[in-house]
C-alpha cells in the first residue's frame, strides 16, 4: 500500500495513510515519514490499534526514547489523563492547558513527543499545535534583531498560575533558561522558543520590557493562522516536533474520561 500525505491545515500538520504500524516500517516508508515530519512538524496516523511496544517501535524511527523527567516512575510512557489509575504512570490534568513545549523547563527537552489516544471525550479536549517557525518568519526585522541573543527562563511550578510571572522563583521548582530563537538542526529554519505556560522572563531586559516581549510573542504563537487544532478520535497516533511546535489542550468535560499514552524522544542536539 502506498503511503499518502495530506495537509491538515495551512499552519502545520499532515495526515499519513497507507501504513499499518503493527508491522515494522520499510526503509522507504521510514524515509517518507521522516521527510513528511520535517515538512509538516505534526503527523497524524489515524485508526492504529497499537500496543506499547508498537508505539515504541514507531518512536525509535525518530531517535532514542526519553524517560520521564517529572515522576519517580521508571515507565517509558506517561499516561495523560483526568482520572488517576494506580497501575499507570499518570499525569492527572484537568481541563485546559496553556501552550507549551514539553520539558522546556529542563536542560534537555525532548526532540519529539507522541500521543496515542486510548479514550477521548466526544467533544472537547482538542490539542492545538502552533508552528513556531512560521511565528519567527512573521516577525519584522526590528523584532528579529531585538530577540537575537536573548534567553528566556522557563519555569514550571505546579502551585502557581504561570501567567502571574512571579518576581521570586522557587529554587526547587524545575527551571532552565533557553535561547528565544532556536535553529532547527535538520531544516535550518529558525523558530521562537517561548511558551505561555513556562516562560516567565526574558533574562537580559527589565521586567516591563520582558512582559512586552512575552505578551507579543505568546499572542503571535497562539494566533489562529499559526495553529492546527487536532480533534481526537480513539486510536490516533500523533507525533510532533517539540523543538519548533508548541502545543496546548482545550477544555473538556471533566466527567468524561480522557486517556492518552505519551512517549517522548531524546534530543541529541542541545537547544542552543
Ligand atoms: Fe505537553
Amino acid at each position: 500500500m502506498a503511503i499518502t500525505i495530506e495537509k491538515l491545515s495551512d499552519a502545520a500538520g499532515a495526515a499519513i495513510s497507507g501504513l499499518d504500524l503493527t508491522n515494522p516500517l520499510s526503509s522507504e516508508d521510514t524515509d517518507a515519514l521522516t521527510k513528511a515530519w520535517h515538512d509538516h512538524m505534526v503527523l497524524l496516523l489515524r485508526g492504529q490499534e497499537l500496543t506499547e511496544d508498537e508505539q515504541e517501535r514507531f518512536c525509535r524511527v525518530f531517535g532514542e526514547i526519553a524517560g520521564l523527567k517529572s515522576t519517580k516512575s521508571d515507565s517509558k510512557f506517561l499516561f495523560v489523563t483526568n482520572k488517576e489509575d494506580p497501575k499507570l504512570a499518570t499525569a492527572v490534568q484537568l481541563g485546559e492547558m496553556m501552550f507549551h513545549y514539553d520539558q522546556a523547563y529542563s536542560e534537555h527537552p525532548c526532540k519529539a513527543s507522541t500521543l496515542y489516544s486510548i479514550e477521548v471525550p466526544d467533544v472537547g479536549g482538542n490539542t492545538c499545535f502552533a508552528n513556531c517557525c512560521a511565528v519567527y518568519d512573521q516577525l519584522n526585522d526590528d523584532w528579529k534583531e531585538r530577540l537575537e541573543n536573548k534567553t528566556a527562563l522557563n519555569y514550571f511550578n505546579y502551585d502557581t498560575n504561570p501567567s502571574l510571572r512571579p518576581d521570586e522563583v522557587d529554587p526547587n521548582a524545575p527551571q532552565f533558561s533557553h535561547p528565544v530563537i532556536r535553529t532547527h538542526p535538520v531544516t535550518g529554519r529558525k523558530s521562537i522558543y517561548v511558551n505561555r505556560l513556562m516562560s516567565i522572563r526574558i533574562n537580559e531586559v527589565d521586567r516591563e520590557e520582558s512582559d512586552e516581549i512575552l505578551d507579543y510573542l505568546f499572542d503571535l504563537i497562539e494566533s489562529p493562522q499559526n495553529v492546527y487544532e487536532h480533534v481526537w478520535q480513539a486510536h490516533d497516533l500523533v507525533l510532533w516536533d517539540n523543538r519548533c511546535t508548541a502545543h496546548a489542550r482545550k477544555h473538556y468535560d471533566p466527567e468524561k474520561r480522557r486517556l492518552l499514552r505519551r512517549m517522548t524522544i531524546l534530543d541529541e542536539n542541545p537547544v542552543a
